[in-house]
C-alpha cells in the first residue's frame, strides 16, 4: 500500500462517489469485514430511494469504504438523517477516509436542508465513539438492547444547521 505513517496525519487520496448496483460484492466484502450486521439486502433498496445517500469510498479502482444514510423522517423529526452504516475495510483505517465519507455525506445533507444527523453506535465502541466525538457527534441517549445479540447503544446526534 502506497501510503502515509499513521504521524504524519496524511489523508490518503480518495475518490468518493455515489453506489452503483455492480459495487454489491465489493461493498460486501467491505461491510463483512468491519460490521456485525449485513446490510446486503437493502443496498439497492437504499440507492433506489437516495443515491446521493449511499456513497462509497475508492482507492486504486478498489472500494474500500462506504456510507449508507436515510434521511426523512426520525425520531418523530423531520429533515433528519440517519447513518445506517459506516465502514472502512481494516487495513484502510486511521487515514481519514471515515472522516471524508462523513464530510461527504454532511456536504450533501446541507443541500438537501437536513438539520439533524443521528447515529446509533454500541456502546463497547470505544474507538467509533471517539471516531464520531471529534466529529461533532454528541451522545444523548443510551438505549439497552438495541442490537438482537443483547447489547446497548448510544445515540448520537450532530447538528447539522
Ligand atoms: C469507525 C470507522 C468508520 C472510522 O473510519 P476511519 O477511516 O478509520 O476513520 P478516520 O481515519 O477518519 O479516523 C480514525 C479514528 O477513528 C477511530 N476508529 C474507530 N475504529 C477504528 C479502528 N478499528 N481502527 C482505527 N481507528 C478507528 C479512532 O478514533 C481513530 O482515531 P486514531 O486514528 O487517532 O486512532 C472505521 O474505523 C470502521 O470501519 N470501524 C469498524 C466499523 C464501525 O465501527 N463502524 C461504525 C459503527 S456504527
Amino acid at each position: 500500500m502506497n501510503v502515509v505513517s499513521k504521524s504524519e496525519r496524511k489523508i490518503l487520496p480518495i475518490n468518493i462517489r455515489q453506489y452503483t448496483p455492480k459495487d454489491e460484492a465489493e461493498v460486501y466484502r467491505v461491510n463483512e469485514a468491519s460490521l456485525e450486521i449485513s446490510f446486503r439486502y437493502y443496498y439497492n433498496m437504499f440507492h433506489k430511494r437516495a443515491p446521493e445517500l449511499f456513497l462509497v469510498a475508492e482507492y486504486e479502482n478498489q472500494i474500500i469504504g462506504f456510507i449508507l444514510v436515510r434521511s426523512g423522517q426520525n425520531f418523530g423529526e423531520n429533515h433528519t438523517a440517519i447513518i445506517f452504516a459506516i465502514a472502512v475495510a481494516p487495513q484502510y483505517r486511521s487515514l481519514g477516509v471515515g472522516t471524508q465519507l462523513i464530510n461527504a455525506i454532511i456536504d450533501v445533507l446541507h443541500h438537501k436542508e437536513i438539520n439533524k444527523l443521528y447515529l446509533h453506535v454500541r456502546v463497547g465502541n470505544t474507538r467509533g465513539i471517539q471516531f464520531y466525538e471529534r466529529l461533532g457527534f454528541t451522545k444523548i441517549k443510551r438505549i439497552e438492547n438495541f442490537y438482537h445479540w443483547g447489547e446497548a447503544a448510544f445515540r448520537m446526534v450532530k447538528i447539522l444547521k
